[in-house]
């Protein structure tokens, strides 16, 4: 399993991505907020940009943003793993095309509220699927226990449509939730390890060794 750490709750953001970098996390997940699809806003990527000249692990860009296409350029040129947009978007086919364009692994994410049949079209060409354990919109909620249900369902129509698409699971995930979810590929963390003052343990609990 692999872990991706949520820096949305920093108050030092490159402070934390210097200590990142001497953890074994496997991705920096950068949350990316237009104040429309949900209410937060994130800094303009002219300064996200060189914050992020501060880490040496791969990204995993979590687009929660009413138009992803105006933003995929921008990630694309980033130490980028992969670039995640919302199934509740209108764009989602040409976002895909274009994360694609660039080699870019592509994820496809769902709000809690949403029906996951929605996903169905996106199954065959996605890369991953990140299930949100919280409203979007800002980190350190508390995760939603219907999750595990929503993992399960997605799971049967990822082997029903015959998708390769790996599993991970977005917020309030902390040591509890992770001993719950031993079956996903990446786990998204944000407070849980932000808020502490050992980025190492934290990580270390969340895999559950
Ligand atoms: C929520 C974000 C999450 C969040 C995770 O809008 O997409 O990535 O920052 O952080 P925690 O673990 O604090 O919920
Ligand atoms: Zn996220």
């Amino acid at each position: 399993m692999k872990i991706s750490v949520s820096y949305l709750t920093s108050n030092d953001v490159v402070e934390d991505l210097r200590k990142l970098n001497v953890t074994n996390v496997d991705y920096i997940h950068v949350d990316v907020m237009d104040g429309k699809f949900v209410k937060g806003k994130t800094l303009a990527f002219k300064y996200l940009k060189n914050i992020h000249k501060y880490t040496t692990k791969r990204l995993d860009v979590h687009l929660m943003v009413k138009k992803p296409l105006k933003y995929i350029n921008d990630y694309a040129t980033l130490n980028t793993e992969y670039i995640t947009v919302h199934v509740e978007n209108k764009d989602v086919d040409k976002a895909l095309n274009l994360i694609d364009s660039y080699g870019i692994k592509k994820g496809i994410s769902i709000k809690p509220q949403t029906d996951v049949n929605d996903l169905v079209p996106y199954l065959d060409r996605v890369n991953l699927i990140l299930i949100m354990s919280v409203e979007p919109g800002k980190g350190g909620q508390a995760f939603i226990e219907d999750t595990y249900e929503r993992i399960k369902k997605v799971k049967k129509l990822l082997k029903e449509h015959k998708s390769k698409a790996l599993i991970s699971v977005d917020g309030g995930i902390n040591e509890e939730v992770a001993k719950k979810l031993k079956d996903v590929d990446i786990l998204v963390s944000g407070n849980y390890v932000i808020s502490s003052d050992d980025f190492q343990y934290q990580i270390y609990k969340l895999r559950g060794n």
